[in-house]
Protein backbone atom coordinates (compact mmCIF):
# COMPACT_ATOMS: atom_id res chain seq x y z
CA UNK A 1 0.00 0.00 0.00
CA UNK A 2 1.67 3.55 -0.94
CA UNK A 3 0.12 6.58 0.81
CA UNK A 4 1.79 9.38 -1.37
CA UNK A 5 -1.03 11.24 -2.61
CA UNK A 6 -2.52 10.96 0.95
CA UNK A 7 -2.47 14.04 2.90
CA UNK A 8 -3.78 12.97 6.80
CA UNK A 9 -4.77 14.98 10.05
CA UNK A 10 -4.77 12.43 13.00
CA UNK A 11 -5.45 13.13 16.10
CA UNK A 12 -4.24 11.94 19.71
CA UNK A 13 -1.42 11.52 16.99
CA UNK A 14 0.77 11.93 20.43
CA UNK A 15 -0.72 9.12 22.01
CA UNK A 16 0.50 5.42 21.74
CA UNK A 17 -1.86 3.84 18.80
CA UNK A 18 -1.41 7.25 17.20
CA UNK A 19 2.19 7.77 17.49
CA UNK A 20 2.40 4.23 16.13
CA UNK A 21 -0.37 4.94 13.12
CA UNK A 22 1.37 8.11 11.99
CA UNK A 23 4.61 6.34 11.62
CA UNK A 24 3.38 3.79 9.57
CA UNK A 25 1.38 6.68 7.72
CA UNK A 26 4.26 8.33 6.96
CA UNK A 27 6.47 5.31 6.26
CA UNK A 28 4.58 4.52 3.53
CA UNK A 29 4.93 8.15 2.13
CA UNK A 30 1.86 10.05 3.69
CA UNK A 31 1.87 13.43 4.75
CA UNK A 32 0.75 13.79 8.17
CA UNK A 33 -0.53 16.55 10.73
CA UNK A 34 -0.75 15.37 14.02
CA UNK A 35 -3.16 16.91 16.57
CA UNK A 36 -2.74 16.87 20.32
CA UNK A 37 -3.53 18.66 23.62
CA UNK A 38 -0.78 16.92 25.26
CA UNK A 39 -3.89 15.42 28.07
CA UNK A 40 -1.93 15.33 31.63
CA UNK A 41 -3.85 11.12 31.88
CA UNK A 42 -0.05 10.05 32.17
CA UNK A 43 3.64 11.52 31.77
CA UNK A 44 3.38 14.03 29.30
CA UNK A 45 7.05 13.90 28.67
CA UNK A 46 6.21 10.12 26.88
CA UNK A 47 3.50 11.90 24.45
CA UNK A 48 6.30 14.83 23.91
CA UNK A 49 8.85 12.08 23.02
CA UNK A 50 6.34 10.49 20.88
CA UNK A 51 5.76 13.57 18.51
CA UNK A 52 10.09 14.17 18.70
CA UNK A 53 10.50 10.58 17.31
CA UNK A 54 8.20 11.15 14.73
CA UNK A 55 9.73 14.91 14.05
CA UNK A 56 13.35 13.04 13.66
CA UNK A 57 12.22 10.36 11.11
CA UNK A 58 10.12 12.39 8.81
CA UNK A 59 11.11 16.00 9.11
CA UNK A 60 8.62 18.74 7.48
CA UNK A 61 6.20 15.68 6.35
CA UNK A 62 5.22 15.79 9.71
CA UNK A 63 3.47 19.08 11.61
CA UNK A 64 2.06 18.89 14.90
CA UNK A 65 -0.06 21.44 16.74
CA UNK A 66 -0.87 21.41 20.42
CA UNK A 67 -4.74 21.92 20.64
CA UNK A 68 -8.06 20.64 22.00
CA UNK A 69 -10.55 18.62 19.64
CA UNK A 70 -13.57 20.29 21.27
CA UNK A 71 -12.20 24.05 19.97
CA UNK A 72 -13.79 24.20 16.39
CA UNK A 73 -11.91 27.27 15.45
CA UNK A 74 -8.49 25.92 16.25
CA UNK A 75 -9.30 22.61 14.12
CA UNK A 76 -10.91 24.77 11.32
CA UNK A 77 -7.34 26.83 11.56
CA UNK A 78 -5.04 23.74 11.13
CA UNK A 79 -7.50 21.44 8.55
CA UNK A 80 -8.92 24.23 6.10
CA UNK A 81 -6.73 24.67 3.03
CA UNK A 82 -4.34 22.26 3.82
CA UNK A 83 -5.71 19.32 0.54
CA UNK A 84 -6.44 16.79 3.89
CA UNK A 85 -7.50 13.46 1.64
CA UNK A 86 -8.50 11.89 5.64
CA UNK A 87 -8.51 11.88 8.89
CA UNK A 88 -8.01 9.13 11.19
CA UNK A 89 -9.43 10.42 14.43
CA UNK A 90 -7.90 8.11 18.00
CA UNK A 91 -7.79 11.33 20.17
CA UNK A 92 -10.13 10.50 23.41
CA UNK A 93 -10.10 10.22 26.97
CA UNK A 94 -9.23 6.90 27.23
CA UNK A 95 -9.15 5.11 30.39
CA UNK A 96 -12.42 2.71 31.98
CA UNK A 97 -11.99 3.02 35.46
CA UNK A 98 -11.16 7.09 35.35
CA UNK A 99 -14.14 7.88 33.55
CA UNK A 100 -16.25 6.74 36.36
CA UNK A 101 -15.04 9.73 38.58
CA UNK A 102 -15.03 12.02 35.88
CA UNK A 103 -18.16 11.37 32.91
CA UNK A 104 -18.77 15.05 31.62
CA UNK A 105 -14.65 15.14 31.16
CA UNK A 106 -14.84 11.94 29.01
CA UNK A 107 -18.47 13.02 27.30
CA UNK A 108 -16.60 16.57 26.20
CA UNK A 109 -13.52 15.25 24.70
CA UNK A 110 -14.89 12.11 23.56
CA UNK A 111 -18.19 12.48 22.22
CA UNK A 112 -18.55 16.03 21.66
CA UNK A 113 -14.93 16.03 20.80
CA UNK A 114 -15.97 13.40 17.86
CA UNK A 115 -18.97 15.72 16.72
CA UNK A 116 -16.49 18.84 15.91
CA UNK A 117 -13.87 16.23 13.73
CA UNK A 118 -16.85 14.79 11.38
CA UNK A 119 -17.80 18.15 11.59
CA UNK A 120 -14.83 19.87 10.59
CA UNK A 121 -13.80 16.75 8.55
CA UNK A 122 -17.00 17.73 5.92
CA UNK A 123 -16.12 21.55 5.96
CA UNK A 124 -12.69 21.02 4.65
CA UNK A 125 -13.49 18.83 2.08
CA UNK A 126 -11.43 15.81 2.99
CA UNK A 127 -12.46 11.86 1.91
CA UNK A 128 -13.12 9.90 4.45
CA UNK A 129 -12.86 9.44 8.44
CA UNK A 130 -11.65 6.84 10.44
CA UNK A 131 -12.57 6.60 14.45
CA UNK A 132 -11.53 4.67 17.23
CA UNK A 133 -13.96 3.27 18.92
CA UNK A 134 -13.63 0.37 21.92
CA UNK A 135 -14.26 -3.07 22.76
CA UNK A 136 -16.15 -2.19 25.52
CA UNK A 137 -18.89 -1.15 23.76
CA UNK A 138 -20.12 -4.86 24.18
CA UNK A 139 -20.29 -4.77 27.84
CA UNK A 140 -20.82 -7.85 29.51
CA UNK A 141 -22.66 -9.49 26.89
CA UNK A 142 -22.58 -13.41 27.25
CA UNK A 143 -22.27 -14.57 23.86
CA UNK A 144 -19.03 -14.84 22.72
CA UNK A 145 -16.90 -13.92 20.30
CA UNK A 146 -18.23 -10.34 20.19
CA UNK A 147 -19.90 -9.64 16.81
CA UNK A 148 -20.75 -6.57 14.83
CA UNK A 149 -24.38 -7.34 14.86
CA UNK A 150 -24.60 -8.16 18.80
CA UNK A 151 -26.67 -6.03 21.19
CA UNK A 152 -24.59 -2.79 22.31
CA UNK A 153 -27.20 -1.44 24.25
CA UNK A 154 -25.48 -1.90 27.76
CA UNK A 155 -22.17 -0.22 28.25
CA UNK A 156 -21.14 -0.42 31.38
CA UNK A 157 -18.90 2.41 32.11
CA UNK A 158 -19.17 6.21 31.20
CA UNK A 159 -16.21 5.20 28.80
CA UNK A 160 -17.65 2.82 26.75
CA UNK A 161 -21.46 5.10 26.66
CA UNK A 162 -19.07 7.68 24.84
CA UNK A 163 -17.80 5.50 22.33
CA UNK A 164 -20.96 4.24 21.64
CA UNK A 165 -22.44 7.31 21.23
CA UNK A 166 -19.40 8.05 18.79
CA UNK A 167 -20.97 5.41 16.74
CA UNK A 168 -24.08 6.55 16.47
CA UNK A 169 -22.67 10.13 15.81
CA UNK A 170 -20.26 8.99 12.70
CA UNK A 171 -23.34 6.86 11.18
CA UNK A 172 -25.69 10.14 11.28
CA UNK A 173 -23.10 12.09 10.05
CA UNK A 174 -22.59 9.59 7.11
CA UNK A 175 -25.86 9.63 6.71
CA UNK A 176 -26.21 13.30 6.04
CA UNK A 177 -23.36 14.34 4.27
CA UNK A 178 -22.33 10.86 2.53
CA UNK A 179 -18.97 11.26 4.18
CA UNK A 180 -17.26 7.48 4.43
CA UNK A 181 -16.98 6.97 8.20
CA UNK A 182 -15.34 3.63 9.79
CA UNK A 183 -15.82 2.67 13.45
CA UNK A 184 -13.16 0.98 14.68
CA UNK A 185 -13.58 -1.49 17.89
CA UNK A 186 -10.33 -1.96 19.07
CA UNK A 187 -9.57 -4.86 21.92
CA UNK A 188 -7.29 -4.01 24.33
CA UNK A 189 -4.34 -2.98 22.06
CA UNK A 190 -0.69 -3.92 23.57
CA UNK A 191 3.19 -3.18 22.81
CA UNK A 192 5.62 -0.50 22.83
CA UNK A 193 5.26 2.85 23.92
CA UNK A 194 1.67 0.95 25.49
CA UNK A 195 -0.25 3.15 27.40
CA UNK A 196 1.39 3.28 31.43
CA UNK A 197 -2.29 2.96 33.12
CA UNK A 198 -2.54 -1.07 31.03
CA UNK A 199 -2.63 -4.15 32.66
CA UNK A 200 0.54 -5.37 30.87
CA UNK A 201 2.59 -2.43 31.15
CA UNK A 202 1.80 -1.99 35.29
CA UNK A 203 2.58 -5.77 35.72
CA UNK A 204 5.91 -6.02 33.66
CA UNK A 205 7.11 -3.15 35.76
CA UNK A 206 5.77 -4.39 38.86
CA UNK A 207 7.03 -7.93 38.76
CA UNK A 208 10.45 -7.02 37.24
CA UNK A 209 10.63 -4.16 40.48
CA UNK A 210 9.48 -7.49 42.86
CA UNK A 211 6.82 -5.08 43.58
CA UNK A 212 3.26 -6.04 44.50
CA UNK A 213 0.50 -6.10 41.57
CA UNK A 214 -2.77 -5.63 42.54
CA UNK A 215 -5.30 -8.52 40.75
CA UNK A 216 -9.19 -7.30 40.64
CA UNK A 217 -11.00 -10.24 40.68
CA UNK A 218 -10.34 -13.87 40.74
CA UNK A 219 -8.16 -14.13 37.34
CA UNK A 220 -10.94 -15.68 35.28
CA UNK A 221 -11.35 -12.44 33.18
CA UNK A 222 -10.55 -12.54 29.83
CA UNK A 223 -9.16 -10.38 27.42
CA UNK A 224 -8.43 -10.38 23.44
CA UNK A 225 -5.20 -8.58 23.97
CA UNK A 226 -4.04 -7.13 20.29
CA UNK A 227 -1.07 -6.14 19.44
CA UNK A 228 -0.45 -2.86 17.91
CA UNK A 229 1.04 -3.57 14.82
CA UNK A 230 -1.26 -5.66 14.39
CA UNK A 231 -4.57 -2.76 14.82
CA UNK A 232 -2.63 -0.05 12.70
CA UNK A 233 -2.57 -2.50 9.72
CA UNK A 234 -6.21 -2.55 10.59
CA UNK A 235 -6.62 0.94 11.14
CA UNK A 236 -4.80 1.16 7.49
CA UNK A 237 -7.16 -1.65 5.43
CA UNK A 238 -10.49 0.63 6.89
CA UNK A 239 -8.69 3.55 5.74
CA UNK A 240 -8.53 2.13 2.39
CA UNK A 241 -11.64 0.77 2.18
CA UNK A 242 -13.89 2.50 3.87
CA UNK A 243 -15.28 5.07 0.71
CA UNK A 244 -16.43 1.67 -0.90
CA UNK A 245 -18.60 0.71 2.65
CA UNK A 246 -20.45 4.52 3.61
CA UNK A 247 -20.32 3.67 7.11
CA UNK A 248 -18.90 0.90 8.75
CA UNK A 249 -18.15 -0.92 11.73
CA UNK A 250 -15.18 -3.52 12.21
CA UNK A 251 -13.70 -5.30 15.40
CA UNK A 252 -9.95 -4.96 15.66
CA UNK A 253 -8.88 -7.80 18.31
CA UNK A 254 -6.33 -10.57 18.76
CA UNK A 255 -9.08 -13.69 18.51
CA UNK A 256 -6.68 -15.30 21.09
CA UNK A 257 -8.26 -14.10 24.94
CA UNK A 258 -6.26 -15.12 27.83
CA UNK A 259 -7.60 -15.03 31.00
CA UNK A 260 -6.25 -12.54 33.88
CA UNK A 261 -4.17 -15.37 35.10
CA UNK A 262 -2.46 -16.56 32.22
CA UNK A 263 -1.72 -13.28 31.38
CA UNK A 264 0.21 -12.95 34.69
CA UNK A 265 1.64 -16.70 33.80
CA UNK A 266 3.10 -15.06 30.47
CA UNK A 267 4.38 -11.87 32.00
CA UNK A 268 6.20 -14.13 34.69
CA UNK A 269 7.35 -15.75 31.74
CA UNK A 270 8.68 -13.11 29.89
CA UNK A 271 10.25 -11.32 32.88
CA UNK A 272 11.56 -14.19 34.28
CA UNK A 273 10.35 -13.80 37.98
CA UNK A 274 7.06 -14.64 40.04
CA UNK A 275 4.63 -12.03 40.74
CA UNK A 276 3.52 -11.26 44.21
CA UNK A 277 0.16 -10.75 43.84
CA UNK A 278 -2.41 -8.67 45.97
CA UNK A 279 -5.79 -10.26 45.42
CA UNK A 280 -8.47 -7.31 45.04
CA UNK A 281 -12.16 -7.18 44.73
CA UNK A 282 -13.64 -6.65 40.75
CA UNK A 283 -13.56 -2.82 39.57
CA UNK A 284 -16.88 -1.22 38.32
CA UNK A 285 -16.82 -0.71 34.97
CA UNK A 286 -14.52 -3.54 34.28
CA UNK A 287 -16.09 -6.38 31.77
CA UNK A 288 -15.79 -10.04 32.44
CA UNK A 289 -14.42 -10.87 29.16
CA UNK A 290 -13.47 -9.63 25.43
CA UNK A 291 -13.27 -11.66 22.67
CA UNK A 292 -13.76 -10.27 18.93
CA UNK A 293 -15.38 -11.39 16.02
CA UNK A 294 -12.99 -11.25 13.32
CA UNK A 295 -14.95 -12.54 10.77
CA UNK A 296 -15.79 -9.01 9.02
CA UNK A 297 -13.15 -7.38 9.31
CA UNK A 298 -11.32 -10.57 7.98
CA UNK A 299 -13.63 -10.76 5.20
CA UNK A 300 -14.03 -6.91 4.45
CA UNK A 301 -10.51 -5.92 5.24
CA UNK A 302 -8.47 -9.20 5.30
CA UNK A 303 -7.29 -7.83 8.72
CA UNK A 304 -5.65 -11.18 10.26
CA UNK A 305 -4.21 -10.43 13.56
CA UNK A 306 -0.22 -12.52 13.65
CA UNK A 307 1.12 -11.55 16.47
CA UNK A 308 0.65 -13.86 20.12
CA UNK A 309 0.50 -12.76 23.16
CA UNK A 310 4.01 -13.90 24.31
CA UNK A 311 5.93 -12.92 21.18
CA UNK A 312 4.07 -9.18 21.85
CA UNK A 313 4.41 -9.22 25.77
CA UNK A 314 8.24 -10.01 25.35
CA UNK A 315 8.82 -7.34 22.43
CA UNK A 316 7.03 -4.43 25.19
CA UNK A 317 8.86 -5.65 27.64
CA UNK A 318 12.38 -5.09 25.21
CA UNK A 319 10.75 -1.86 24.67
CA UNK A 320 10.57 -1.14 28.28
CA UNK A 321 13.76 -2.05 29.20
CA UNK A 322 15.60 -0.44 26.44
CA UNK A 323 13.56 2.90 27.43
CA UNK A 324 14.98 3.10 30.73
CA UNK A 325 10.97 2.61 32.20
CA UNK A 326 11.49 -0.69 34.14
CA UNK A 327 12.85 1.79 36.75
CA UNK A 328 9.87 3.84 36.73
CA UNK A 329 6.36 3.49 38.83
CA UNK A 330 3.77 3.92 36.77
CA UNK A 331 0.53 5.28 38.47
CA UNK A 332 -2.45 2.50 38.67
CA UNK A 333 -5.78 3.58 37.90
N1 LIG B 1 -5.27 1.24 23.98
C1 LIG B 1 -6.34 0.46 23.94
O1 LIG B 1 -6.30 -0.70 24.40
C2 LIG B 1 -7.63 0.95 23.33
C3 LIG B 1 -8.72 0.06 23.27
C4 LIG B 1 -9.91 0.50 22.70
C5 LIG B 1 -10.00 1.79 22.19
N2 LIG B 1 -8.94 2.63 22.27
C6 LIG B 1 -9.07 3.97 21.71
O2 LIG B 1 -7.97 4.22 20.84
C7 LIG B 1 -7.64 5.61 20.88
C8 LIG B 1 -6.17 5.78 21.21
O3 LIG B 1 -5.94 5.21 22.51
P1 LIG B 1 -4.49 5.11 23.15
O4 LIG B 1 -4.43 3.86 23.93
O5 LIG B 1 -3.46 5.41 22.12
O6 LIG B 1 -4.57 6.30 24.21
P2 LIG B 1 -3.58 7.53 24.48
O7 LIG B 1 -4.10 8.19 25.72
O8 LIG B 1 -2.17 7.06 24.49
O9 LIG B 1 -3.81 8.45 23.21
C9 LIG B 1 -4.90 9.36 23.11
C10 LIG B 1 -4.31 10.74 22.83
O10 LIG B 1 -5.40 11.65 22.68
C11 LIG B 1 -5.01 12.88 23.29
N3 LIG B 1 -6.23 13.61 23.66
C12 LIG B 1 -7.11 13.30 24.67
N4 LIG B 1 -8.08 14.22 24.71
C13 LIG B 1 -7.83 15.12 23.70
C14 LIG B 1 -8.46 16.31 23.27
N5 LIG B 1 -9.59 16.76 23.87
N6 LIG B 1 -7.92 17.00 22.23
C15 LIG B 1 -6.77 16.55 21.63
N7 LIG B 1 -6.12 15.43 22.01
C16 LIG B 1 -6.65 14.73 23.04
C17 LIG B 1 -4.18 12.48 24.48
O11 LIG B 1 -3.30 13.52 24.93
C18 LIG B 1 -3.43 11.26 23.97
O12 LIG B 1 -2.13 11.59 23.50
C19 LIG B 1 -8.61 6.25 21.88
O13 LIG B 1 -9.71 6.76 21.16
C20 LIG B 1 -9.04 5.08 22.74
O14 LIG B 1 -10.29 5.31 23.33
C21 LIG B 1 -7.75 2.24 22.83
Amino acid sequence: MQMDNERILITGSAGFIGSHVADRVMGLGARVIGVDNFDPYYDVDRKRANHAGLQRAYGDRFVSHEMDITDEAALAGVMDGQGLTGVIHLAAKAGVRPSIADPGGYALANVVGTQRVLSAASACGCGRVVCASSSSVYGNNEKTPFAEIDSVEHPISPYAATKRSCELIGETHHHLTGMPVAMLRFFTVFGPRQRPDLAISLFLGKVARGETINKFGDGTTSRDYTYIDDIVTGVLRAYERIPAHGYRIWNLGGDHPITLNGLIEAIEGVVGKDAVINEMGMQAGDVDRTWADLSRSGVELGYAPTTSIEDGIARQYAWMRSSGLIEQRATES
